[in-house]
């Protein structure tokens, strides 16, 4: 057997002996590729610190950089450090796509965390794609994405509405208002609804989209009262969505007769609302703050003792966490001269472990991730009632509401 250098490091790895102060990083042959070098894993941190979706990304920005310290602290991978590199796009984005551009070619970073708008990893997708990099994405949304340059730890529609939508027509009824941002992730997870919605018989009575950031909803709650629908189903994001439910509850509209049901709404955005204004809505989750289990305890404990004691964990900032520790793992895997988002990116597939709301685990053939769904209604102390859970995860199918396309290992297949 011809043994060069590159399977002896690997074996080395493997076998637990290698450690990065011992080679110098004389193992890449080509500079560009030098992902690994000088003992450190350069990485780009993409969340807006300002702007309309700053109120959500920030914390995502948070429980990234302390998802990378803890691997640092505990060793770094096979003992090179991780270096955030940190953008803040402003919620714009064209901005986000420059930055991407400058963290991909400028920096060479290996891997990117980073979006919470579905608009905004549009931006960035053609510079993931052209340079081969790969983009960690921790937003749920609206799935019909099949990109071998993203790593999606988010929910999709099925992992959010499956569950949720059938539940609360059999609570609250048939008659449906949407209310959504106008932009592709609360239009295609309408689409989904509507589906969802036509199967068990129950009519979409209105549906409404206003411009990112609005924050004057007294003409749609004026609908709402006048319309009198059982169930005010919202993928309204950012700041919008602490203008919406202060505006719902100033006009004196019961939760209990007609509740808001969300997708995008956690404790995040009921913290900058007051829980009064959030209090009796119901949103569907894979996390949590309140999920009981060691594992969230220690990470909801470590976020406040990092961040301060009045901050709040949820379920974007959860697979921030997460998705660092799946690439610090996929990376520990690889011998520091394989480490390119290429080899990382088969370093993923498959792996599993145990995160704050479960074990999760990256399915290879999509780059989606198994989750456990959840039903919360809100209390007025801002944290929410766990009223529903699966009783197992559930897998993610990203096309769910196109029956003739699948995301597979090869691509998008249509039939
Ligand atoms: C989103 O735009 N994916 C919330």
């Amino acid at each position: 057997m011809k043994i060069n250098r590159r399977s002896l490091i690997k074996g080395s790895v493997a076998a637990g002996a290698f450690t990065a102060a011992g080679f110098p990083h004389i193992w890449t042959k080509d500079a560009s590729l030098a992902y690994a070098a000088g003992n450190e894993i350069k990485v780009g941190v993409l969340f807006s610190l300002t702007g309309t979706t700053g109120i959500i990304e920030e914390s995502l920005n948070k429980a990234t950089i302390m998802a990378i310290e803890e691997v640092n602290a505990a060793g770094g991978i096979n003992g090179m450090k991780i270096v955030p590199i940190v953008e803040d796009p402003a919620s714009d984005p064209a901005t986000f796509a420059e930055k991407a551009r400058k963290l991909v070619l400028g920096d060479k970073c290996v891997s990117v965390f980073g979006s919470y708008t579905s608009a905004s990893r549009k931006a960035v997708l053609p510079v993931f794609e052209k340079r081969k990099n790969l983009y960690w994405y921790p937003t749920l949304y609206e799935g019909r994405e099949c990109s071998k340059n993203v790593i999606y730890t988010g929910a999709v529609p099925n992992q959010q509405q499956d569950e949720f939508v059938p539940w609360l027509v059999k609570t609250f009824g048939k008659r449906w208002s949407l209310i959504g941002s106008n932009y592709i992730y609360p239009k295609e997870e309408n689409n989904y609804c509507k589906k969802l919605l036509a199967g068990l018989g129950a009519e979409v009575i209105r549906e409404e989209y206003v411009p990112l950031g609005h924050s004057e909803f007294s003409s749609v709650v004026n609908k709402f009262r006048a319309e009198k629908p059982d169930v005010i189903f919202s993928t309204v994001v950012g700041d919008s969505v602490v203008a919406l439910h202060r505006q719902y509850r100033a006009a004196g509209l019961d939760p209990e007769k007609m509740p808001m049901a969300s997708l995008t709404t956690s404790e995040n955005e009921v913290a900058a609302m007051g829980g009064d204004a959030a209090a009796g809505h119901f949103t569907s989750a894979p996390y949590f703050m309140v999920w009981d289990s060691p594992e969230n305890q220690k990470f909801v404990d470590a976020y406040r003792s990092r961040w301060g004691a009045d901050k709040v964990t949820h379920f974007v900032s959860e697979p921030s966490y997460f998705q660092v520790k799946m690439f610090a793992e996929a990376c520990s895997k690889l011998a520091p001269g394989d480490i390119n988002p290429a080899n990382i990116r088969e370093a993923v597939k498959g792996i599993e472990m145990m995160a704050p709301q479960g074990e999760v685990r990256l399915d290879a053939a999509t780059l989606h991730t198994y989750l456990w769904p959840k039903i919360g209604q809100c209390k007025s102390d801002g944290q929410f009632e766990i009223i529903k859970q699966s009783s197992s995860w559930l897998a993610p199918v990203p096309y769910k509401a196109y029956e003739n396309q699948t995301c597979t290992e090869q691509g998008l297949k249509e039939t």
